[in-house]
């Protein structure tokens, strides 16, 4: 049992933006292993087919799997949209999504019951957070927006630029006349983009749900008796990319904010 309970938890995202994830898992939890799978050769998800991006998660399933994960992380919004309720039926392992821990958050804090998301076009299609939001409170409205610039500006480093904020006030136009006081970042990358949706949107609360995945993380491992020992030192991160681990790392540092070794595979 102890063996098992020092294996590593997987991550795996479309490429980088998963990293906000972990970096408040490592917060949460930092004496637990992570094994991260970036799939730098195939991004965007959030332009690709259901099919496609069902696919894409099982492959990396099966190369997180061979690593000996003892629990996986879906860190994106598009396959967790997409490809979660197959994954969790095809493989043993447990499975955390990111859309039920934001959506519980959302629902938490929310006052007039009026709770937005963004995400992908995909994520938006899959009207994963319309069902997340029904099943656990019927009586909270949701408004969707998709906005797809988004995750080539932050991949471009376009944090704050004037031009960020122009398209922000632009997608974010219709939601402000929705009257919500709670907006879900329903991707990866958006928690980076938190000070221009924040002053786009002023007296709106962000759910950034990395945190309450870490969050979700935790009980589960604490529930199933698997957490690491805690009397390891920090452990460490091992990234894994599909294409060129130059460039993922150079873009790591902006989301993860440490040392990392990423290293490329064929899946
Ligand atoms: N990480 C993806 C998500 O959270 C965004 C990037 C992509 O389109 O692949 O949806």
């Amino acid at each position: 049992m102890r063996e098992e309970r020092n294996r590593a938890i997987g991550v795996f995202d479309s490429g980088v933006g998963g990293l906000t994830v972990v970096r408040s898992i490592r917060r949460c939890l930092p004496n637990e292993k992570i094994i991260y799978f970036g799939d730098t050769a195939r991004v965007p998800y959030g332009n690709k087919s259901p099919e496609a991006v069902k696919r894409f998660s099982r492959e990396i399933m099966e190369f997180l799997r061979s690593k000996g994960v003892k629990m996986v992380v879906a860190a994106c919004n598009t396959a967790s949209s997409l490809a979660l309720p197959s994954l969790k039926r095809e493989y043993p392992v447990p499975i955390i999504g990111v859309i039920d821990p934001g959506v519980r958050e959302a629902v938490r804090i929310s006052k007039n019951r009026r709770i937005g998301v963004i995400g992908t076009n995909s994520t938006i299609d899959s009207r994963a957070y319309d069902r997340g939001i029904k099943k656990i409170a019927p009586s909270c409205r949701l408004f969707s927006k998709s906005c797809p610039l988004f995750v080539p500006l932050v991949e471009n480093r376009f944090l704050t630029d004037p031009v960020t904020y122009q398209i922000a006030e632009r997608y974010l136009r219709d939601m402000k006349k929705k009257r919500i006081d709670v907006l879900i970042l329903g991707c990866t990358h958006y928690p980076l983009l938190k000070k221009v949706i924040g002053d786009v949107l002023n007296d709106i609360t962000l759910v950034d749900s990395a945190a309450a995945v870490a969050k979700t993380v935790k009980e589960v491992l604490n529930r199933k008796n698997m957490a690491a020992d805690s009397r390891r030192r920090r452990a460490d991160v091992k990234c894994f990319v599909s294409d060129d681990a130059g460039r993922f790392k150079k873009t790591a540092c902006i989301f993860l904010r440490e040392e990392i070794r990423v290293k490329k595979v064929a899946l």
